[in-house]
């Protein structure tokens, strides 16, 4: 491969964004950023500090320095992170910690697929393809409990439903980077497909965008 080729994947919580990237990084030989998990580690970095998650100055010193082996934390994908790292995320400072890195990542050689909420946006906004995956609220939710009941966290799919609505919310409105779709992005609904069709679908998408 000689160009650079850079894809972002965008989408709400649940919506099979991660899935779909970790594809696409396989189809294309291109490293891989999950960068939920990067809000999702500062968010474990607060609860480990006992600080109050208002405080976007100490979030934001603990954005700039947590451990990259917190990356591989199990925490990181317990609903109470999922949870605060969307509260942490619409700090203004832990986005700026946490935006080089980002691009960084993006800019490598060959390219990356990176997935989040501004990756199309803000991250990556001259990306060679942008694809914004969505769902049904009521299919995220069906899928998010069954991901974290089979991680050996039962959880209630009504209350699962209520924090997913809480999480878009906060996620859209926020002032910093909110999660919107990108003018020139291809919104993938996932609500009645199979993992497969999805996949299938996304490259579709980046290979008509490579040309
Ligand atoms: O994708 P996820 O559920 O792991 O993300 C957790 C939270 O992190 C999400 O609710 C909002 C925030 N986030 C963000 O603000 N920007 C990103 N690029 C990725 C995640």
């Amino acid at each position: 491969m000689t160009a650079s080729l850079i894809i972002a994947v965008d989408g709400p919580a649940a919506s099979g964004k991660g899935t779909i990237a970790k594809a696409l990084a396989r189809h294309y030989s291109l490293p891989h950023l999950d960068t939920g998990a990067l809000y999702r580690a500062v968010a474990v970095a607060v609860i480990a500090d006992g600080c109050d998650p208002a405080n976007a100055g100490r979030a934001a010193a603990l954005a700039e320095n947590f451990p990259d082996s917190l990356l591989a934390d199990p925490q990181l994908r317990s609903r109470q992170a999922g949870a605060l790292a969307s509260v942490v995320s619409a700090h203004p400072e832990v986005r700026a910690a946490l935006l080089q890195r980002q691009r960084h990542f993006a800019a490598q050689p060959g390219g990356a697929v990176l997935d989040g909420r501004d990756v199309g946006t803000v991250i990556a906004p001259d990306a060679t393809a942008k694809l914004f995956v969505t769902a049904d609220v009521a299919e995220r939710a069906r899928r998010r409990t069954l991901e974290l009941t089979g991680r050996g966290e039962p959880s209630d799919q009504a209350a699962i439903l209520a924090d997913l609505e809480a999480r878009d919310a906060r996620d859209s409105s926020r002032a910093s980077a909110p999660l919107k779709v990108a003018p020139d992005a291809v919104v993938i609904d996932t609500t009645g497909l199979g993992i497969e069709d999805a996949i299938a679908a996304a490259i579709a998408a980046v290979d008509k965008a490579i040309g």
